[in-house]
């Protein structure tokens, strides 16, 4: 694909995103709404590094697999005898079926829908039924079983996630995350169990996401969790309680758990996450470009895998975490009933406004509404609150303009 960014919304346009946040424009309105900018993203950007697929918990037990659409690729997640964790295209090598249609359990093999091919749990072909007209579907003329295997995509698991790197050149993923250790003053995010995940749709661009990544918005948009603007900034001094930083692929908004004020959260009986001896204790938003957020709050992580489906379409599924056996336990069910609830309301709505997400998403729909404006181009950024965002646009445009 030899399109770039400029060409679709304009040299002055790109040059613009490019200038010193004091002076800075965001990415202008058509790269939210184009369908154009959109597939763009898909080929230089999003295919390009490592996208999160699903939480590893998704697929526990060797013979357990699911169908996941990334960067617009479907793709099939599935765990072998050996327990490693495979990925493929959801292609079929005979006439282009997808193999996999939901998640299943204890399989064999992967048998497609439409001419029962089946595909062991290494992508190999196994067997063509009666592609010869022989129920082996190979004695009578050869059929290069080799050849036919699903097309492998390059998978790596990282604590509870799983990525994918269509690419297959991006950095190895201990380096690509390395940033997001840091953020966590290395939490032991290992430690904490996958206790469910809730999907919700919002109509908005997923760049809202990186968008997003500044406290500004607290107290206006989450009244409730930030009760008053002295949460966020030393009204006295100017200076914020957190630190919104970026490096690599990673945005953060990392705070010192026993920052001035109190900090907004209830003690909830959960048990808190643990870090390494000498670390300091952190709580740390991050969002790992292009698809997922991994939020370190006191006693739980909330993370959500983003999937980009239109320009102003994205899937969230939201993920959470607690520590060892308070992710399941029925003496831990009320901690995790209020921690939950801070991010979804109590309503368990996306269209209610009581949670983090659901205001937050409300806000991204209503932005996007507004990015079909003609006006809807010229974006400032707070030097202060918002060189995140800033920062975001300008490492998609290193891709796009490539
Ligand atoms: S398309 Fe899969 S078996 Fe024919
Ligand atoms: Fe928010």
């Amino acid at each position: 694909m030899h399109e770039t960014a400029s060409s679709i919304v304009g040299k002055e346009a790109v040059a613009a995103v490019r200038r010193p946040i004091e002076t800075a424009w965001g990415l202008p309105a058509a790269a939210y709404t184009s369908e154009e900018f959109f597939r763009l993203e898909q080929h230089k950007y999003l295919r390009n590094m490592w996208m999160a697929a699903a939480f590893e918990a998704e697929i526990p037990e060797p013979g357990d697999a699911m169908p996941v659409i990334v960067a617009g690729l479907p793709i099939i997640l599935v765990r072998g005898d050996d327990g490693e964790v495979g990925a493929f295209h959801n292609v079929c090598r005979h006439r282009g079926m997808m193999v996999l249609g939901k998640r299943c359990q204890g399989q064999k093999q992967l048998v497609c829908p439409y001419h029962a091919w089946g595909y062991g749990l290494d992508g190999k072909l196994i067997r063509a039924p009666f592609f010869d007209g022989t129920p082996e579907g190979d004695s009578k003329s050869a059929l290069d079983k080799e050849a036919l295997s699903l097309v492998r995509v390059r998978c790596a698991v990282w604590r509870h996630w799983i990525f994918v790197d269509f690419g297959g050149k991006a950095p190895r993923i201990e380096e690509h995350l390395q940033p997001l250790l840091d953020f966590m003053n290395d939490a032991d995010v290992g430690a904490m169990r996958y206790a469910g995940k809730v999907e919700w749709e919002f109509q908005a661009n997923w760049k809202m996401v990186g968008d997003n990544w500044e406290n500004y918005h607290h107290v206006y948009v989450h009244g409730g969790v930030f009760a008053k603007m002295s949460d966020d900034i030393d009204v006295q001094t100017g200076k914020l309680w957190s630190a919104p930083l970026h490096k690599g692929c990673v945005l953060t908004l990392r705070r010192r758990i026993e920052a001035a004020p109190s900090y907004p959260f209830k003690d909830t009986g959960l048990p808190l996450i643990p870090f390494p001896e000498g670390k300091e204790r952190v709580t740390a938003p991050n969002f790992v470009f292009p698809n997922v957020e991994i939020d370190l709050v006191r006693d739980n992580i909330s993370s959500i895998i983003y999937e980009p489906v239109a320009p102003d379409r994205t899937i969230a599924k939201m993920g959470f975490f607690f520590l060892g056996n308070a992710a399941t336990s029925d003496e831990h069910a009320e901690g995790r009933k209020i921690a939950m609830d801070r991010w979804l309301g109590p309503a368990r709505s996306k269209d209610a406004n009581d949670g983090v997400r659901n205001q937050d998403f409300r806000i991204w729909e209503a932005i996007q509404i507004a990015k079909g404006s003609p006006v809807a181009d010229a974006n400032v950024f707070s030097p202060l609150w918002e060189g995140n965002p800033h920062y975001f646009h300008n490492h998609i445009l290193d891709y796009l303009e490539a």
